[in-house]
């Protein structure tokens, strides 16, 4: 097998889907390893998380600096110092100016509760119900300057039941958040997946 690919895991809270991560990279064949978890809050659960499964976390406090460049300076040396190739979001909520997104660009991924393009942004299972949606989901995409959009890697739906409220919608798409997260980034990871002008090209390769 050629080297795991080296993943640094950027979290703001609570960290299931970085939990999803780990889990995925203890299988010996897979191709990526979490090498540094970086939170911007202190608080965020997700740090004790990796610390229990023995992976190097850093908090980098945004509060701390005096601008989004200097925050991502940090945020950067952080990353490289790590030796980093791949950059998965998971929950972490920060806007990342376009200098940090085209350092990173095609090796930065985020995850969102929704089947983008629709319902970018927060508060995502209260509109989709508000919207009557019948089928929702969520997306794995390639990092660009605008929130929630780039080449999208792979979605899964999740139906969006009469009875439900925003809770139970959301703890729905998070457990196909949790399956889809690990299975997109060993596509990226693989090398079986490219983007070819602002598309995603699967390759299918022959086992
Ligand atoms: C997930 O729903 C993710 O899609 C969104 O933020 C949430 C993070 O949850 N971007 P967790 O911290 O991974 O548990």
């Amino acid at each position: 097998m050629t080297a795991r690919k080296r993943v640094g895991v950027l979290i703001s809270g609570r960290g299931s889907n970085l939990s999803a991560l780990i889990e995925a990279c203890k299988k010996p064949s897979y191709p990526a390893e979490i090498t540094v978890v970086i939170s911007n809050r202190p608080d965020a659960a997700g740090l004790d998380i990796a610390t229990k499964s023995g992976i190097a976390t850093r908090v980098i406090d945004h509060k701390n600096y005096p601008s989004r460049e200097t925050f991502e300076a940090d945020l950067n040396a952080a990353l490289r110092a790590a030796n980093v190739d791949i950059i998965c979001n998971a929950g972490f909520m920060r806007l990342l100016t376009k200098g940090f997104v085209e350092a990173w660009r095609d090796r930065q991924l985020n995850i969102h509760p929704s089947l983008l393009p629709a319902f970018k942004g927060l508060d995502t299972h209260e509109r989709v119900i508000a919207a009557g949606e019948k089928i929702s989901g969520c997306t794995v995409h390639f990092v660009r300057t605008q929130m929630d959009a780039g080449p999208i890697i792979s979605q899964a739906e999740v139906p969006v039941l009469a009875a439900d409220t925003p809770d139970d919608l959301a703890a729905r798409v998070l457990q196909a958040e949790h399956k889809l997260y690990p299975q997109a980034l060993e596509l990226v990871a693989s090398g079986s997946a490219r983007v070819e002008g602002e598309r995603v090209i699967h390759d299918l390769k022959p086992d």
